[in-house]
C-alpha cells in the first residue's frame, strides 16, 4: 500500500482540519508507506498574497508534525519543492478531456458567476492532483467526500494515459475515505462547516486556543434542549447536537454510536463537560508542540527540504517513464 494525500496550505488551523484529514494521516503513517505533502502549487489556482501562501505553508507543516505526522516515518514536503509535480502535470494535460475537466463541481463552486476571469490553474488544478498521486504510482489517496470526484478524474487520466498508450505505467489509485465525523461543523451553526473565514471565533476551535477557550467555546457551543438519544436517528434534525457527538467521537476514537451509548439520557448539562475535558486534553500537547515549532523557520524548512528530496527520489522513475512513453527526448 502506498498512501498519497495533499492538504491545502491554510492558516489558522482549526478542529475541522486537524479531525477532517490530519488525525487519519497520523493513524495511516505506521500501517502503510506514506507521502503527505502541502498543496502549495494548488493554491496559486486562486488570488493569494505570496507572503501568506510562505507563512501558512510553514505554519501548516509545523501543525502537522505537532499533530503526529513523523517526518521519519512518513515522507512530509511542500509541493512546489519537487518540480516533477509540475512537469508530471503538464505530461498529463495531452489526456485530460476539456469535457471532463468542465464537469468538475469545484471549479464550478470557485469560478461562480465569474468563469471567464477563472485561471486556467483553477481549471486544470484537477490535473495537477492527478500529478500528485500518479507520480508515485499511489495506490490508496485518502480524502473526503468533496474530493471524490478529482480522485475519479485521475483514474480516468490514468486509464487514458494506459489506453492510449498501450501501458500498463499507471496502477488506478483507489479512493479511500475517511471516517463519517471528518466533517466538523460550527459551533455556532450545525449546518455550515467549521471555517477559518467564519466571523465569529466561537464558531470554531482554534489550534492555538488555550485550554480555557477551548472549555468556553464548547460550554457556549449551540446545542438543543433534549437528553441525548440512544440511537443515531434521534439525531436527525438536531444538527448541533449530531456535531457535537461527531467530535466527541472523532477526538476519542469511537464510533458515534459508542458514544451515545455512553451519554444516551443525559442533556447537554452533563456532555458538554465531558467533551470539554476530552478536547482539552487532546489539544494540549498538539498546542504546545505547534507553539514551539511555528516560529521556528530554519527547523521547519529543513524539515520540508528533506521531505522534498526523499519525494523527488521516489517521482524521477515515474518522470522518466512518462516522457519516455510519449517519445519525448531528453
Ligand atoms: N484538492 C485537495 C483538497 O483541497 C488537496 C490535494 C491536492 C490532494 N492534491 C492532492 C488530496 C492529492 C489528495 C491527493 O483537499
Amino acid at each position: 500500500m502506498r498512501v498519497v494525500s495533499g492538504i491545502q496550505p491554510t492558516g489558522n488551523l482549526h478542529l475541522g482540519n486537524y479531525l477532517g484529514a490530519i488525525k487519519n494521516w497520523v493513524k495511516m503513517q505506521d500501517r502503510c508507506e506514506c507521502l503527505f505533502f502541502l498543496a502549495d502549487l494548488h493554491a496559486i489556482s486562486m488570488p493569494h498574497n505570496p507572503a501568506e501562501l510562505s507563512a501558512s505553508t510553514r505554519e501548516m507543516a509545523a501543525a502537522l508534525i505537532a499533530a503526529g505526522v513523523d517526518p521519519e516515518k512518513s515522507i512530509l514536503f511542500n509541493q512546489a519543492r519537487v518540480p516533477a509535480h509540475a512537469e508530471l502535470q503538464w505530461l498529463l494535460n495531452g489526456t485530460a478531456r476539456m469535457g471532463w475537466l468542465n464537469r468538475m463541481i469545484q471549479f464550478k463552486d470557485k469560478s461562480g458567476k465569474n468563469r471567464e476571469g477563472a485561471s486556467i490553474a483553477l481549471f486544470a488544478y484537477p490535473v495537477l492532483q492527478a500529478a500528485d498521486v500518479l507520480l508515485y504510482k499511489a495506490t490508496h489517496v485518502p480524502v473526503g467526500e468533496d474530493q471524490k470526484q478529482h480522485l475519479e478524474l485521475a483514474r480516468d487520466i490514468a486509464a487514458k494515459f494506459n489506453a492510449d498508450y498501450d501501458t500498463d505505467l499507471f496502477p488506478l489509485p483507489e479512493l479511500y475515505i475517511t471516517g463519517s465525523a471528518t466533517r466538523v461543523m460550527s459551533l455556532r451553526d450545525g449546518r455550515a462547516k467549521m471555517s477559518k473565514s467564519d466571523p465569529s471565533d466561537a464558531s470554531r476551535i482554534n489550534l492555538t486556543d488555550e485550554d480555557d477557550m477551548v472549555a468556553q467555546k464548547i460550554r457556549k457551543a449551540k446545542s438543543d434542549a433534549d437528553v441525548l438519544p440512544s440511537e443515531l436517528d434521534g439525531l436527525d434534525g438536531r444538527a448541533e447536537a449530531r456535531n457535537l457527538i461527531n467530535i466527541y467521537a472523532a477526538v476519542a476514537d469511537v464510533e458515534p454510536q459508542a458514544v451515545l451509548a455512553e451519554y444516551a439520557g443525559q442533556g447537554f448539562g452533563a456532555f458538554k463537560p465531558a467533551l470539554a475535558e476530552l478536547l482539552v486534553e487532546s489539544l494540549r500537547p498538539i498546542r504546545e508542540r505547534f507553539v514551539a515549532l511555528k516560529d521556528d523557520v530554519a527547523a521547519t524548512d529543513a524539515l520540508l527540504a528533506k521531505g522534498g528530496e526523499k519525494a523527488a527520489a521516489l517521482a524521477q522513475p515515474t518522470l522518466d517513464e512518462v516522457y519516455r512513453t510519449l517519445g519525448l527526448l531528453r
